[in-house]
């Protein structure tokens, strides 16, 4: 389980995230959803180490996380797939996914690869060409791909739908919930496109200006008509 404990972060003067907790258990997609600037890209980048926390601390299966080089965070275990695709466009689709988990054996990078290729066979289809060439979709499903290549044992996904057609988001989101529990990864998954993650996860919270301001079943948060009008929008 990925648990956060009272996470608080600064830009300077702007207070991104205000004591948040929360727990991402194995096996389940865990949704963070808000309106722009609530702060989900910085919980994300906190996780993953690219960003120090004020205050607070994440464990994952009880190790902590805090204060380590991201590089480390994802020896431990963690990946993030960032905000927009973080696909290399002048490299292959090959060479891409070959950049994730570079630190582990060649033995064990060649299997996790064959097995991204059987999970996303668009990629093994695109294999020797240019990421630029993909569409948004294929690019979404290369970023996973490389994050998976460092055998993690919990995903963070950073708006993974952004800028791609409905059907696509819901096969990409299915591979997702897929992947969580056949892997047994904790996912921890941005969106502002509330409708959309509530549909995937098992439970979500809600942010609003570094804030959560709820949380519980992803059944129960999608019912509660009042936080949908003041917080989701819809
Ligand atoms: N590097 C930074 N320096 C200063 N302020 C920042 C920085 N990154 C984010 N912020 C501020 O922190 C707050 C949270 O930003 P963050 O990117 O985490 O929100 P978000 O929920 O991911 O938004 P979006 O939905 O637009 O991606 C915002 O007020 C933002 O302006
Ligand atoms: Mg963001």
């Amino acid at each position: 389980m990925l648990k956060i404990d009272g996470m608080s972060v600064s830009y300077g003067p702007v207070q991104a995230l205000r004591d948040v907790s929360l727990e991402v258990p194995r096996g389940e997609v865990t949704a963070v959803i808000g309106a722009n600037g609530a702060g989900k890209s910085t919980l994300m980048r906190t996780l993953a180490g690219l960003v120090r926390p004020a205050a607070g601390s994440a464990t994952l299966d009880g190790h902590s996380l805090t204060g380590r080089k991201p590089e480390d965070v994802v020896r431990m275990g963690v990946s993030l797939v960032p905000e927009g695709r973080s696909t290399v466009p002048e490299l292959t689709v090959d060479e891409n996914l070959r950049l994730g988990g570079m630190w582990r054996s060649k033995a064990e990078r060649a299997s996790t690869h064959a097995e991204v290729y059987d999970m996303f066979p668009v990629l093994g289809d695109r294999r020797s060409m240019r990421a630029d060439t993909l569409s948004g979709g294929e690019r979404q499903q290369l970023a996973i791909g490389r994050a998976l290549m460092s055998a993690p044992e919990c995903l963070l996904l950073d708006e993974p739908s952004l800028g791609l057609a409905p059907l696509i988001v819901t096969q990409i989101l299915e591979l997702v919930k897929r992947l969580a529990e056949e892997s047994n990864l904790a996912v921890l998954l941005v969106e502002q496109n509330a409708v959309t993650a509530l549909r995937v996860a098992h439970s979500a919270v809600v942010l609003n200006l570094g804030q959560v301001v709820m949380s519980g079943s992803a059944a129960d948060i999608a019912s509660h008509e009042e936080l949908r009008h003041a917080y989701l929008g819809y």
